[in-house]
């Protein structure tokens, strides 16, 4: 029941646009405080993707989950520069009963089924430039003794009871549904099977006796939690289904199988006849990356940030913080809630064939060019329809095109020749608008740039802190479109670096471009890593001036001196983001032959 509310909760968007601030002041350029104030909350950040099954390969659902967290998490970096301050895991949850019978159904014994998968996880995660620390499987030792010390805490602690229990349980969904959540379906030999009315996965009566977790206990103390922390859960129309959840009834949990009956998994700890639920045993990974039960996990806990789907939303929203909770710990500082990918327009199933397997797409589009995509068209709030043309479209116009052709504008040999970060002339650009003069060339639109572009930084983090994404790159790329419009509205092209009157101005125009594309490449670099390490290596800028700390947007317009204003330029290396259409007209005719 709480699966459906949130998936019927979250309808279509519409467009969103970020608009631009109005001209500000120049006293309030700079991008500083983004870095100085996560410093200066000096704490430590552990980012964590969900653990995926290995039932089956990996399709582009379970890179994007990955692919948010990485940007977050590289985005931190960013601001908070020291290795010892981030940490990220992800994984793979290799026991229950969805396991064991995919298993069966493959005739392979389950840790060959899992070898197998995770290895698939981990190889393209490699690939797509998955940027964790931490790699976790469920099968390791280390998460036993993790998941059995926590298990005796709960006890300990009067949280656990044996009684019995019945119900309809889904293998797919490793849950119990209650009846009027069940629905019946013919089969293929006429005979009619109950299934999940949301997922239409089968279900099979369960009547066994288990050890039951006092769930009901804790509604309470979570609506405490979520009321005092009204970003806990992100997006907010999460954070507010999860809070309706918890008006309804919330009855005990049972958190053991029989082992005669579900054998793939972890013991109950003195009673080997019962396996410890997958759920309970999936969601203590994200204590066992961090060390627990070693009291080194303290540095990292609660301070974590929790990247799911919106289908896991009830596990780690009600049942994960009660188990916390139960276990004496405190939830964790934020849980970040995505919505789905679908494919043309229907569920990605293997049933269906329709799934898109990422490998493929990050061959084709090349790992950038789909990083950039999936973050830039996946919105977390809804659904978002994939299919390959759109693909092709974003990324010829927003980086091959836009961003790749301002930066060839730039930087070309005849319009740069000297291949260097030009001079910026004050007298052509004053700080304040409205000038009048001779050498005055800068007009309104300029200094409405120079202010969307100086406010650009705070706005993306902004984005980030409440988890979107696409929305911090719509406004790179509306940036990106208002720098084109710049270079367009003063034709550099048109003007003599032999002329006293048009070098000064030719070299400011270069000069504040570079700006842009410098405050771009930089905060592309959790998206869009080799492309912006690409982008960022031909405008001269080091290792150690790519963070967002002492990310100085224009400082010569404030009268400050320019690091980069007269520094040699990068080697030319080729084409930022080649154009798609073109290969893929090649890759569409090489199918043909
Ligand atoms: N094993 C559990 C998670 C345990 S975490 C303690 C699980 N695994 S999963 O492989 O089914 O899903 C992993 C992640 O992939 C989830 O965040 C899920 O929402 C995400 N996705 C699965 N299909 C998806 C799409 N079609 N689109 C986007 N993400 C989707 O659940």
């Amino acid at each position: 029941m709480l699966r459906i509310s949130v998936l019927r909760l979250l309808g279509r968007p519409g467009t969103s646009g970020v608009s631009l601030l109005e001209y500000s002041s120049p006293r309030h350029y700079s991008s500083g405080p983004l870095g100085a104030r996560d410093d200066a909350r000096g704490a430590r950040a552990f980012f964590t993707t969900p653990i995926f099954y290995v039932n089956a390969a990996p399709h582009i659902g379970h890179l994007y989950s990955a692919l948010l967290a990485d940007a977050l998490c590289r985005h931190r970096r960013l601001r908070v520069p020291s290795t010892a301050a981030t940490r990220f895991s992800t994984g793979t949850d290799e026991h229950g009963l969805k396991i064991q019978q995919a298993a069966t159904a493959a005739g392979l014994a389950p840790t060959e089924l899992c070898d197998r998968v995770s290895a698939q996880f981990q190889q393209l995660f490699r690939e797509a430039g998955i940027s964790s620390t931490d790699f976790i499987r469920t099968t390791e030792a280390r998460h036993r003794i993790a998941v059995q010390h926590f298990w005796g805490l709960l006890k300990a602690r009067g949280l656990l009871y044996k009684g019995l229990y019945e119900g309809w349980y889904c293998a797919s969904e490793e849950c119990f549904l209650p009846e009027a959540k069940v629905t019946r379906q013919s089969g293929s030999s006429g005979d009619s099977c109950p299934v999940s009315l949301e997922s239409g996965h089968p279900v099979s009566w369960t009547k066994e006796e288990n050890y039951i977790f006092r769930l009901s206990q804790f509604r309470e103390p979570l609506q405490r939690w979520l009321r005092g922390d009204p970003q806990a859960i992100t997006p907010e129309p999460f954070h507010r289904a999860v809070l309706e959840w918890l008006e309804e009834e919330l009855p005990d949990l049972s958190v053991s199988r029989k082992s005669s009956h579900l054998h793939w998994g972890i013991p109950v700890p003195g009673d080997d006849s019962q396996t410890i639920y997958v759920w309970l045993d999936a969601l203590v990974n994200y204590l066992t990356v961090i060390g627990y039960p070693n009291a080194e996990f303290k540095s990292w806990w609660p301070s974590t940030s929790h990247i799911i789907g919106k289908d896991i939303l009830k596990f780690h929203a009600i049942y994960w913080p009660a188990l916390l909770l139960g276990a004496g710990m405190s939830p964790p500082h934020r849980i970040y809630v995505h919505s789905h990918w679908t494919v043309c327009g229907q569920k990605m199933s293997k049933s269906l064939g329709n799934v898109v397997d990422p490998r493929t797409c990050l061959d084709r589009y090349t790992v950038d060019g789909f990083r950039y995509f999936l973050l830039r068209q996946g919105v977390p709030n809804w659904d978002c329809d994939y299919y390959d043309e759109k693909v092709v479209k974003l990324l010829d116009s927003e980086l091959a095109d836009a961003l790749g052709g301002l930066l060839n504008r730039c930087t070309a040999k005849r319009i740069n020749p000297s291949g260097t970060y030009p001079v910026f002339c004050t007298t052509c650009f004053p700080s304040e608008p409205g000038l009048v003069g001779p050498s005055v060339r800068a007009q309104a639109e300029d200094y409405a740039l120079v202010n969307a572009v100086a406010t650009l930084p705070r706005q993306v983090a902004d984005h980030y802190d409440n988890f979107q994404i696409y929305k911090a790159l719509e406004a790179v790329s509306s940036c990106v479109r208002q720098t084109n419009g710049f270079v367009q509205r003063h034709a550099p092209w048109k003007l003599n670096w032999e002329s006293p009157v048009d070098a000064p101005w030719l070299g400011t125009v270069l000069h504040v471009a570079l700006e842009c594309l410098r405050v771009f490449g930089t905060l592309l670099q959790p998206v869009t890593p080799n492309l912006a390490d690409k982008l960022l290596s031909r405008l001269g800028v080091s290792a150690t001036e790519r963070g967002l700390g002492k990310l100085c947007f224009l400082p010569r317009f404030c009268g400050h001196p320019c690091p980069f204003e007269g520094r040699r330029l990068g080697p030319e290396t080729g084409l930022l983001f080649p154009r798609l259409d073109q290969s893929r007209a090649w890759l569409v005719k090489a199918h043909r032959t």
